[in-house]
C-alpha cells in the first residue's frame, strides 16, 4: 500500500480503532490456544475494544493464525489485519543452542544462517514479529535471562545483535523470514543483585559506553521493532522513560519503528511507584513514545479519555498509529493477511534435514571445553575401554532451553543417542545414577500441580536403587561420563538463583562415583555460567554444552569423539565463586590493582576468600590441537590514523583446528577511567595441522573512542596496550602512542 492511502486509512480510522492498533493482547482473547508468559491478570477490556486490537501475542502455527486472522478480518469495518508477535528466540520447530552458547561460537556469520534458518521457520507458521534478539549485555551469572544474551562484552554482542537481525529479517520483503523486535532496550541486564526484575542503577557513561551499543547494533541493522525493559534507568521505569525512549531511541538514533512496552509493563509503573493509576501509566507510556501497550488495560481504557480530557494531543496517538500501520504495510499485510503461511509450507519447511545439518553445525561451534587433563578427549570410538554414562541428562531429551516455546523436545537428540552413533554396545551403558534435584517444589510457582511435582521425585527406593546400579557400572568402567546440570525451570526469565553451582544433589553423586578413581568426564548442561570450581579440580575433562538444542547429542557426541575439534570460547566468565558477581573482565582500573599495587598484603582491591579472577575467563576454551601464539608485531611505535597488528600462530600438532584470536587493548591514560582490558577485534579462522599462520588486524583511529570526561565520543592521544592472543587473560603484549 502506497504512504498516501496508509494515511488516507488512519485519517478514516475512529479514536477507538487508533487505540486498537495500540493495543496487543494474548490469544486467550481471541479464543484459541496460546502461550501466555509472565504474571497473569482479569485485564478489564470492553468487548468493543477487542474487536479492534491490532495484534496478537504469542500465538503461531499456520493453523491457529489463519483461523484468527479470518475470523478478525470477516468482522472488521477496516480490514486492517492483526499482526502475530510471539517470542522465537533461539529457534522455532529447529532449536539451536541457547544464545549464550551462541555467543561462544564467536561466529556471527553462522549465527546469521542460524537466525534466517529461524525467520524461515516462524514465518511458515504465521508469525510475523519476533521478540529478538534478546541483546542485554549481562556480568551477573545469578541473572537467569543469562540464557538469553551472547554474553558480557558489549562488542561481541553487537556483532551478534546485528547477525541475528540481518538473519530474521533477510527477504522480509519477499515475505520470507519475519520482523525483529530488539530487547530488552535498556539495560535490563544490570538488574541489581541479578535478581530479575529489579532496579538497574548506573552512570550515563556506563549506560553509553557498554549496555547500549548492541541495541545500536541492532536498531542499524534494521529491527522494526524495540520493546522497552521492565527495569528503571535513573530512577525511572524504561516504558515511561522519555531519556530512553524519546532522547535517545527515537531522537538520537532516528528509529521511526514501533516500540512496544514488555509484557504489562505499562501497568507496571504502578507498581513501580511513579503513575498513581492506569491513567496516568497511559500518560507516561504514550509521551515516552512508546507504541503498542503489551497486555495491559492502560492504553485500552485510558488513551482515550486522556485525548477527550485533552491531556494529550491527538498527534501523538496518531504518530504510534501510524509506525503500527507502516510495520503492517512493511510485512505486506495488507496484501496478504496471511503473509504466504499455510499449513503445507509449515510442513515442508519445519525440521528440514538442512535446518538440522546446520543446528547441529552451530550447536558443534558453541561447545567450550573447559578441562582436559593429559588429552583424555577425545575419545577413540574404536575403544575397547568401558564407558559409562551417568546423570539426569543422559538418556534425556529435554535439551533446549526454557525460551524454545515452539520447539519439541521429542524432536532432540539425546546424549545417550548421540554417543551410541560412535560406540559398540558391549562397551557402552547408560545409567541415570541420580534425580536432577533435591525438590522439584519450585515448579509449583510456574504451575505445576502437587501431582506433577510427585510425579518427577524418586522415591528414597528409587534413589538408593539407581545410585546402586551406577556404583556397579562404575566399578567395571574405565571411563565415566557425567551428564549433569540445571534444570530446564533454573535458567532463563524468572530463574534468578543465588546458588550457581550444579544441583547438590548432582554433586554428592558425583563425588561418590569419582572416589572410585576412573577417568571422569563432565558434560555441563546449564542456562548459565556455573560455578565448576569443586569439579574442575577434581574431574578430568569439562564440556560446557549450555542447552545444545534439538541436534545436541549428534553435535556433543562429534566433541567427545573427536570428528569435531571444539572451538567454542566463553562469551561470559566462569566465577570461582558466586560472590565474586558481578565479573566481567573489562574491569575498570583501580586505585590499588592486585597486581602491580605499591600498596602490599591486605591492602589492595582483592576479596580476603577467593581471587579476583575468575575460574574460567572470557574468551577462554580448550581444543584438540596444540596452539601457540608469539611475534607480535605493530607496524610503528606510533599511530595516527591505524595501525597493523601481526600474530604468529603455530598449529604444531597434526589437528586441524578454528582458532579465535582475539584484540584486546588497554588505554593506558584517560580523562576518565579506562578499562583494563577491551575486546576490539577477533578472527575466527582455520589453521591445518602443523601449519603456520600469521594473523593480521587493522586498528583503526575511531575504534579508540570512547565516551569521554566531558561525554563526547572521541579518542585522546596517549599510550595504548594491544594484547593479543586465545583469550583474555592469556595474552602477548606490545605497546604504541596515539598522536
Ligand atoms: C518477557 C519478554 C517476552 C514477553 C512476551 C516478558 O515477560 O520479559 O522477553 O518477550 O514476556 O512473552
Amino acid at each position: 500500500m502506497k504512504e498516501e492511502k496508509l494515511l488516507k486509512l488512519l485519517e478514516s480510522l475512529s479514536w477507538t480503532e487508533k487505540v486498537g492498533q495500540l493495543v496487543q493482547l494474548s490469544g486467550e482473547f481471541f479464543n484459541t490456544s496460546a502461550l501466555t508468559v509472565g504474571p497473569q491478570q482479569k485485564l478489564g477490556i470492553s468487548d468493543n475494544m477487542l474487536k479492534h486490537v491490532g495484534s496478537v501475542l504469542n500465538v503461531a502455527g499456520a493453523a491457529n493464525t489463519k483461523e484468527i486472522q479470518q475470523q478478525y478480518l470477516e468482522k472488521s469495518s477496516h480490514k486492517i489485519p492483526l499482526l502475530f508477535m510471539a517470542d522465537i528466540i533461539y529457534g522455532y520447530r529447529t532449536v539451536f543452542p541457547i544464545p549464550l552458547g551462541l555467543g561462544a561460537t564467536w561466529n556471527p556469520d553462522l549465527v546469521k544462517e542460524a537466525y534466517t534458518v529461524i525467520g524461515k521457520e516462524a514465518q511458515s507458521g504465521g508469525a510475523h514479529v519476533t521478540f529478538a534478539p534478546m541483546v542485554d549485555l549481562v556480568r551477573d551469572a545469578r541473572w537467569g535471562r543469562c540464557l538469553e544474551s551472547t554474553g558480557e562484552d558489549s562488542f561481541l554482542n553487537s556483532a551478534f545483535a546485528s547477525a541475528m537481525v540481518s538473519g530474521l529479517q533477510q527477504d522480509l520483503d519477499k515475505q520470507e523470514g519475519i520482523a525483529s523486535c530488539v530487547k530488552h532496550f535498556a539495560a535490563y541486564g544490570a538488574a541489581e543483585g541479578g535478581r530479575e526484575y529489579n532496579t538497574v542503577d548506573m552512570s550515563e557513561r556506563k549506560l553509553r559506553q557498554d549496555y547500549l551499543p548492541s541495541y545500536k547494533a541492532a536498531v542499524d541493522a534494521g529491527c522494526k521493532l524495540v520493546m522497552t525493559s521492565f527495569n528503571t534507568y535513573d530512577g525511572v521505569p524504561v516504558t515511561g522513560n522519555q531519556f530512553i525512549l524519546k532522547d535517545i531511541l527515537r531522537d538520537e538514533w532516528g528509529f521511526d519503528g514501533v516500540i512496544i512496552s514488555d509484557y504489562a509493563a505499562v501497568r507496571e509503573l504502578i507498581d513501580h511507584g511513579i503513575a498513581e493509576d492506569n491513567k496516568e501509566a497511559a500518560y507516561l507510556a504514550i509521551n515516552a513514545t512508546n507504541d503498542i501497550d503489551m497486555k495491559s488495560p492502560c492504553y485500552a481504557n485510558e488513551l482515550e479519555p486522556l485525548l477527550n480530557e485533552g491531556r494529550i494531543d491527538g498527534k501523538l496517538i496518531d504518530q504510534a498509529v501510524l509506525r503500527v500501520l507502516k510495520l503492517k504495510n512493511d510485512l505486506g499485510l495488507f496484501e496478504d493477511p496471511f503473509r504466504r503461511a499455510t499449513e503445507e509450507k509449515e510442513k515442508e519447511t519445519l525440521l528440514k534435514e538442512e535446518h538440522r545439518a546446520l543446528a547441529k553445525k552451530v550447536t558443534a561451534e558453541s561447545i567450550v571445553l573447559l578441562k582436559n587433563e593429559h588429552g583424555l578427549l577425545p575419545l577413540d570410538p574404536q575403544t575397547d575401554k568401558k564407558i559409562l554414562l551417568v546423570g539426569p541428562y543422559g538418556d534425556n531429551q529435554e535439551l533446549i532451553g526454557l525460551w524454545a516455546v515452539h520447539g519439541k523436545t521429542t524432536d532432540t537428540i539425546s546424549i545417550k543417542t548421540g554417543i551410541e552413533s560412535y560406540l559398540k554396545p558391549e562397551n557402552f551403558h547408560v545409567e541415570k545414577g541420580c534425580d536432577m534435584l533435591e525438590s522439584y517444589e519450585f515448579l509449583g510457582e510456574f504451575g505445576a500441580t502437587k501431582d506433577m511435582i510427585d510425579s518427577l521425585s524418586m522415591s528414597d527406593e528409587e534413589k538408593a536403587m539407581h545410585l546402586d546400579h551406577a556404583l556397579r557400572e562404575a566399578r567395571s568402567a574405565d571411563i565415566i561420563i557425567f551428564a549433569m546440570g540445571e534444570h530446564t525451570m533454573q535458567s532463563g526469565e524468572a530463574g534468578s538463583r543465588t546458588d550457581i553451582c550444579l544441583p547438590q544433589i548432582q554433586r554428592a553423586f558425583m563425588k561418590q562415583l569419582i572416589e572410585l578413581g576412573k577417568k571422569t568426564i563432565l558434560i555441563s548442561i546449564s542456562g548459565r555460567p556455573l560455578v565448576l570450581t569443586e569439579e574442575a579440580e577434581t574431574i578430568d575433562a569439562i564440556m560446557q554444552v549450555w542447552f545444545p538444542g534439538t541436534e545436541g547429542g549428534h553435535a556433543i557426541a562429534d566433541v567427545l569423539f573427536g570428528k569435531t575439534n571444539p572451538s567454542g570460547r566463553l562469551s561470559m566468565s566462569f566465577p570461582y565463586s558466586v560472590g565474586q558477581l558481578p565479573l566481567y573482565y573489562s574491569e575498570f582500573k583501580t586505585g590499588r590493582p592486585l597486581t602491580s599495587s605499591t600498596h602490599s598484603g591486605r591492602f589492595v582491591s582483592k576479596y580476603l576468600d577467593s581471587p579476583n579472577a575468575p575460574l574460567f575467563p572470557f574468551g577462554y576454551g580448550l581444543n584438540y590441537s596444540s596452539v601457540q601464539y608469539s611475534d607480535l608485531t605493530l607496524s610503528d611505535t606510533t599511530m595516527s590514523d591505524e595501525l597493523l597488528i601481526n600474530v604468529t600462530i603455530k598449529n604444531s600438532s597434526s589437528i586441524d583446528c578454528l582458532e579465535t584470536v582475539q584484540l584486546y587493548i588497554q588505554d593506558v591514560v584517560g580523562s576518565v577511567v579506562r578499562p583494563v582490558k577491551e575486546l576490539k577485534q577477533f578472527k575466527k579462522l582455520s589453521i591445518a595441522g602443523n601449519t603456520t599462520a600469521t594473523v593480521q588486524f587493522i586498528l583503526t583511529r575511531d575504534e579508540l573512542k570512547y565516551y569521554t570526561h566531558s561525554m563526547d565520543y572521541d579518542v585522546e592521544t596517549g599510550s595504548f596496550i594491544v594484547f593479543v592472543g586465545p583469550n583474555s587473560e592469556e595474552t602477548l603484549e606490545a605497546s604504541f602512542q596515539l598522536v
